[in-house]
């Protein structure tokens, strides 16, 4: 017996990857600051809970591959206060956004065809397109250069004739970079002169900082057939296990062949999405304190790292990540000092290391990924101990 190719050229997730090695830290009984994974500790809302405990049907059934009603509705009602005139016949509801992501993926790709994405860019989209046949054609940013993608040479540079799609991430991650409209307004330009899909996964609308405003690629009328939308609960309403996910588009040939997928799996999770639909329902002003956190986190995770001499980073303009340069010779060797090795008082951390972030090979090994996603107090502990450990883990180098 032999595994496919693919999935031999697939790699584990380096956000994930790490895990047992923290689990047995922990077990030690060190604290691990997980600082790996966009897991938020801020509150789902509690009309989450509420709305499952309400449910109170007989049989727990499957549910329309579609989505249920109530949650096609609620997503009509959100996309609609943004000024977004879906209707529920260019809605899906998926297992999460990464199930979105994969169910396009395989709609759209065959083997071979390319999707172009500013690197770094969420490592798990290598799967993602691996596993439909295509390949990520990068286009490379620095912090240095404010993780500048937008620009015609760059993007005009690297279509070909397997160019399938551009697939946009804002505000991104791993790198909190979030589209100017003009920015926007170019790749809307380009994808509807070359007669690409463009897939723009706004999972992180709502978190945009110093008074930027994001507007959705949903709202280029021009690009309608070209856009899809991706969108999701976990990070929007602190429900990542919620895994209840969405694609929007105005495109009916697309979403039509995406529903032999839906059907094929039947449907997602009826309970999650009761639980979801009393989610979107929540007024906008929800978002206004939750933002204003994540700002603050922000804040405070750049004045620590600051203080970490030889660090290379760009400051993110919105999502929840900070991808930095470390003084190291290599990321994952550091992560695993700082697990197995190094505490302080008994604490240590753990970030995703960010090579798998980059489609380029060799680039990123000093790079890492961190999550602002917890209480500030514990952000400052955190990288305190990432900045301690990296004069232990240089001065055991001999440097
Ligand atoms: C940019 C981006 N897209 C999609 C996802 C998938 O999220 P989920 O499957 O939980 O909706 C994530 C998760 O971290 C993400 O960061």
């Amino acid at each position: 017996m032999k595994l496919s190719q693919k999935i031999q050229e697939m790699e584990l997730s380096p956000i994930r990857k790490f895990v047992p090695y923290a689990d047995a830290a922990r077990k030690q009984g060190k604290k691990v600051y997980g600082l790996n994974i966009g897991q938020p500790d801020i509150k789902t809302p509690t009309v989450f809970f509420d709305a499952v405990k309400n449910f109170n049907q007989e049989v727990l059934a499957y549910a329309n591959s579609h989505g249920i009603p109530e949650l096609l509705d609620a997503l009509v009602g959100y996309y609609k206060r943004i000024g977004l005139d879906y209707t529920t016949d260019d809605l899906l509801i998926t297992n999460g956004g990464s199930e979105a992501l994969s169910m396009i993926m395989t709609a759209i790709l065959d083997e071979g065809d390319e999707v172009i994405m500013a690197e770094p860019f969420y490592t798990n989209y290598k799967t993602f397109i691996k596993a439909a046949g295509g390949d990520i054609v990068a286009i490379p940013t620095t912090a240095e250069d404010g993780y500048q993608y937008a620009v015609r040479e760059k993007i005009e540079g690297v279509i070909t004739p397997k160019t399938k799609a551009i697939a946009i991430i804002s505000p991104g991650n791993p790198t909190g970079k979030v589209l100017t409209e003009e920015e926007m307004a170019l790749i809307v330009d380009i994808v509807v002169k070359n007669d690409l899909y463009l897939i723009c996964d706004e999972v992180y609308r709502e978190f945009t900082y110093d008074g930027r405003e994001l507007r959705s690629f949903g709202s280029f009328k021009e690009a309608e057939q070209n856009v899809i939308i991706v969108d999701s609960v976990s990070k929007r309403f602190s429900a990542c296990g919620a895994r209840i996910g969405s694609i929007a588009s105005k495109n009916r040939e697309l979403m039509q062949n995406l529903m032999k997928i839906c059907q094929a799996r039947l449907c997602c999770p009826t309970l999650d999405q009761v639980g979801a639909a009393a989610l979107y329902n929540l007024d906008p002003s929800y978002f206004n304190d939750i933002k204003k956190e994540y700002e603050y986190r922000r804040d405070v995770s750049v004045q620590a790292l600051n203080e970490i001499e030889g660090i290379k980073y760009g400051v993110p303009e919105g999502a929840f990540y900070i991808t930095c340069q470390l003084p190291v010779d290599d990321a994952e060797k550091f992560l695993m000092f700082l697990l197995q090795e190094f505490d302080v008082d008994g604490e240590t951390t753990m970030f995703a290391p960010a090579a798998g972030f980059y489609g380029t090979p060799g680039v990123g090994k000093s790079d890492i990924r961190i999550a602002y996603v917890l209480k500030a107090e514990d952000m400052k502990k955190g990288i305190n101990i990432i900045k301690e450990g990296i004069k232990a883990y240089n001065a055991k180098q001999g440097k």
